[in-house]
């Protein structure tokens, strides 16, 4: 092998997460802690002679110098190419899909998705597998072994190439292929949807606004939106990456896609918003004065579907994220098709696209994607929209109140408690999970649970189980807690409470879920004792 070995050791702290290993700036910049992981990745993985790797990131703070790394240990670890992005930029579902387009070995891929950037923002990375989807648990707790018994890393002395020249080039013996970050991922968006049809309605005087937020999808959007399918100039906004977003949170919520709300509810509202986070991945969507919460994209998404021509066929199955609300197990109901209840995160979808049992999956986090890449694909979802809408003739609200009209509607809100201590959160749980067996027939108020468990998955593809996955509280009728803690959070700990209730006539509960789920919020307090034991009033975030 070529290069230099260097000595280090283990760090603590470098297990995994919900995506992948994500801390802080400063943490990845302490002498030789990306290196460690990175050494871990290759030995756990043991890539065959002469792989192939594809290379990129969403372009925040501390990506290019990583890269750097990533390519000059590559080559000292004996992988025969590496494909990246210009300037080190590939944004998360353009990585899975140059994968498998290239049909690489796997890819490393330097996101920490929506959180902060900059010196004191938060960085990430992750090693996804020849399918173009992240490694599943089997391997990163290979990884985290790894990290756990390291005493070297190998690198190569020569330095990386300049990544900004498109084209071929060298680090020691490796090949280095530097490649446009769009072209391909554009590809494949041509050829899935109807391009022409979604640029005839845009010429006939449909407007949009898509919110890049500074972060990767701004060179995606502006080529695909305004370029190709002729949105005004000025559609795609914030479209400039930039290492620190601009020093915003690049996360589409309501919070911090406040500006993108409240023009979609003035009196200047064009007919359709959207906006994706740091890593173009996640996505929201809005029509004039409407919001279509994530869980109900997925469901309206895999109802509609038809309407696109790469799922005229139809779906074979769906699956969601086990806190994501059933809204979407009503559709595939109704088209006679299989819906399956996996873990939080992408990589537990992996397998269940790779054997063909689902077409379309999501999370209620602002994450859809289908069997088109193995991630969540943020621009995919708006374009599906866009090519939803232009071959139903519909406005946003009207599919909306259309699918609550035949579906009913699961109201749905997640609660977020950041940054609270993590023995407190831990505690919480803990107590939480020693109470189950006695939760099931207590009764509060009008509402009984019927169930409580503690979430485990097997899965049905290779048998795999993870257990503790969340705690899913169910009463009879059908509402539904969940309570879990965070797994890519960087401060303290995150405790999310996912709150549902399904009504089937949905106009006669109002239109504002906070309220229709005021008894299931308070019971939720009651049962995790959640502001006595963190102090807690109310949650940072609600979704
Ligand atoms: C969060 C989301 C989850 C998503 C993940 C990566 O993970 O809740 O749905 O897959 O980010 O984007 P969490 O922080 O809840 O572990
Ligand atoms: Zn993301």
């Amino acid at each position: 092998m070529a290069g230099t070995e260097i000595s280090t050791k283990p760090f603590e702290g470098q297990k995994p997460g919900t995506s992948g290993l994500r801390k802080k700036v400063s943490v990845f910049a302490q002498p030789h802690y990306l290196e460690n992981f990175v050494q871990s990745i290759f030995t756990a993985v043991k890539l065959p002679a002469e792989s192939s790797l594809v290379v990129g990131g969403d372009g925040r703070y501390f990506n290019e110098p990583a890269i750097g790394t990533i390519i000059r240990m590559a080559a000292a670890n004996g992988i025969g190419r590496v494909i990246v992005g210009q300037g080190g930029i590939l944004s998360t579902p353009a990585a899975s899909n140059l994968i498998r387009k290239r049909g690489a070995n796997g890819g490393i891929i330097l996101s920490a998705s929506h959180n902060p950037g900059g010196p004191d923002g938060d960085f990430g990375i992750k090693f996804n597998g020849a399918n173009g989807g992240p490694a599943a648990e089997s391997v990163t707790d290979a990884i985290f072994a790894a990290t756990q018994s390291i005493s070297g890393y190998r690198i190569e002395d020569a330095p990386a190439p300049n990544l900004n020249r498109i084209g071929q080039a060298r680090c020691g013996d490796m090949r280095v292929e530097i490649v446009d970050p769009v072209t391909d991922y554009q590809a494949l968006m041509e050829s899935l949807f109807d391009f022409d049809r979604i640029a005839g309605m845009i010429k006939s005087g449909f407007r949009l606004r898509f919110d890049a937020m500074h972060a990767v999808t701004g060179p995606y959007a502006l080529a695909i939106l305004e370029e190709t399918l002729g949105a005004a100039p000025g559609s795609v906004i914030n479209k400039v990456p930039l290492p620190d977003f601009g020093g915003h949170h690049p996360d589409p919520n309501p919070v911090h896609a406040k500006a993108l709300f409240d023009l979609m509810w003035s009196c200047n509202a064009p007919d359709f918003g959207a906006a994706s986070d740091g890593d173009g991945d996640r996505n929201i969507v809005l029509g004039q004065n409407t919001y279509i919460a994530p869980s109900d994209s997925l469901a309206m998404l895999a109802a509609n579907a038809h309407l696109a021509p790469a799922y005229a066929g139809g779906v074979t199955g769906i699956a969601r994220s086990m806190p994501t609300s059933c809204a979407a197990d009503r559709v595939a109901a109704a088209l006679g098709v299989p819906v399956f209840e996996t873990p939080t995160g992408w990589k537990f979808f992996g397998n269940l696209l790779d054997d063909g049992r689902i077409t379309i999956c999501g999370e209620e986090s602002a994450g859809t994607g289908s069997n088109h890449v193995r991630e969540k694909d943020g621009l995919w979802a708006v374009l599906l929209w866009l090519n939803i809408v232009a071959a139903s003739g519909k406005s946003m609200a009207d599919i909306q109140a259309d699918h609550w009209r035949q579906y009913g509607r699961n109201y749905y809100s997640r609660h977020d408690y950041e940054a609270v201590d993590a023995d407190q959160a831990n505690g919480l749980m803990d107590n939480l999970r020693a109470r189950l067996p006695d939760l099931a027939g207590r009764r509060f108020g009008d509402y009984t649970i019927l169930t409580a468990d503690d979430f485990a998955y097997t899965d049905p593809v290779d048998g795999s189980v993870s257990a503790n996955q969340g705690i899913r509280i169910l009463f009879e009728g059908g509402p539904r807690i969940v309570v879990r803690l965070s797994g890519t959070g960087t401060e303290g700990a995150t405790l999310r409470l996912y709150l549902e209730r399904y009504e089937p006539d949905p106009a006669e509960h109002g239109h504002d879920p906070q309220a229709a789920l005021a008894p299931i919020i308070h019971i939720a307090g009651e049962i995790t004792e959640l502001t006595a034991r963190t102090g807690r009033a109310r949650p940072d975030v609600i979704t």
